[in-house]
């Protein structure tokens, strides 16, 4: 397993209009993409940029609101009806092999491995074998980096 830089904090929020003016207007940010529907995963989405000194290769805040009641965000906002926090993602250089390396520490990952937000893939782990994070692993994008 070689664990590769923070991607993204995903972060739920009723309304992604809200929080991007948020970001905007008191977090002064300066890059955040278009958002768009990742019906696979029943989520509106959204990236903002942090930058670092060297680029635009910080770690992003990746805004998600339900698409609807049966979302599965939607349940987990049902206790957070602000929103807040919802999984840290990490990239990979090789999915499988990280999915074959949870699976040998015995650790419960949700799902089949799919295309995430960033278009690579990604899977989920539970977060009650994650040291309470619902955690993110992705495949770090070929051109990046
Ligand atoms: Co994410």
């Amino acid at each position: 397993m070689k664990l590769g830089r923070l991607n993204h904090i995903g972060v739920a929020t009723p309304s992604i209009a809200d929080s991007i003016a948020h970001y905007r207007d008191v977090m002064g940010a300066a890059q955040i993409s278009e958002p768009f529907d990742l019906p696979a995963q029943g989520v509106k989405v959204c990236f903002v940029d942090t930058p670092t000194g060297s680029g635009m290769d910080g770690t992003q805040i990746e805004l998600i609101e339900p698409l609807g009641p049966d979302s599965p965000v939607a349940k987990w906002m049902e206790h957070k009806p602000y929103g807040g926090q919802h999984h840290l993602c990490y990239e990979v250089p090789d999915i499988e092999a990280a999915r074959a390396w949870f699976e040998g520490q015995g650790k419960r990952i949700l799902g089949p491995t799919r295309i995430g937000a960033h278009g690579t893939p990604i899977f989920f782990l539970h977060p009650k074998d994650m040291q309470g994070m619902l955690t993110e692993i992705m495949e770090t994008p070929k051109s990046a980096h």
